[in-house]
């Protein structure tokens, strides 16, 4: 087995690698391209997790479109969402009749990302979407509509590819499995 980096010892296995990642993000984006035609979009991106997947999303739109962050906060313990949410970072721009699609990196509970909903639509854009590049349906508490999904994955969980435990991992160019010898208890 080759050496691993201290980076690699957190993942217990790969659940999607590179490629099957950057092919997938190829496929959404000719979706989400055929979808906004002649309507150019405006790119929320979640930070911090979504940064990847918007990046990466966006090379392959073929309408014209822009980007802007937001960045929340949802109380509650390391790896479970409590569903109350803070704006950390808000929009730099008015988004009232704009066509908004919300980049997400997980939907887990879907309560982080219903809160963000809700407070978007409350500002009035022409239309809303949502793109996740992964969801947990076995975890779902509410549901959230969302219109485009990379992968469906099971209940456990991931770091990589924009996505931490404990602000960690991010830069790891897969999504995988966190190792069992770093979940804390009770998790
Ligand atoms: P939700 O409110 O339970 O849907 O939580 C969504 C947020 O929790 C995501 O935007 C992630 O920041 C974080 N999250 C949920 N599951 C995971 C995971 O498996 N790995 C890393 N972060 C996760
Ligand atoms: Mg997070």
């Amino acid at each position: 087995m080759p050496t691993r980096t201290e980076l690699e010892r957190g993942v217990g296995e790969v659940l999607i690698d590179e490629s099957t990642l950057q092919a997938r993000i190829a496929e959404l984006g000719e979706e989400i391209s055929a979808f906004y035609d002649r309507r150019d979009p405006l790119l929320v991106g979640v930070l911090k997790g979504a940064v990847f997947f918007m990046s990466d999303l966006m090379r392959h739109l073929t309408v014209p479109c822009e980007v802007d962050f937001m960045a929340i906060s949802s109380y509650g313990a390391a790896t479970d969402s409590s569903g109350v949410v803070r704006i950390l970072k808000d929009l730099d721009i008015n988004i009232e009749g704009r066509h908004v699609l919300v980049v997400e990196d997980i939907i887990d509970s879907g309560l982080t990302l219903s809160y963000l909903i809700r407070n978007l639509e409350s500002r009035e854009p022409a239309t809303l979407e949502v793109a996740a590049l992964l969801t947990k349906p076995a975890r779902r508490e509410i549901d959230v509509p969302v219109r485009w999904v990379g992968f469906e994955i099971p209940n456990r969980f991931v770091i990589g590819y924009g996505l931490d435990f404990a602000e960690r991992y991010r830069n790891l160019p897969y999504v995988g499995v966190l190792s069992e010898d770093l979940i804390p208890e009770g998790v």
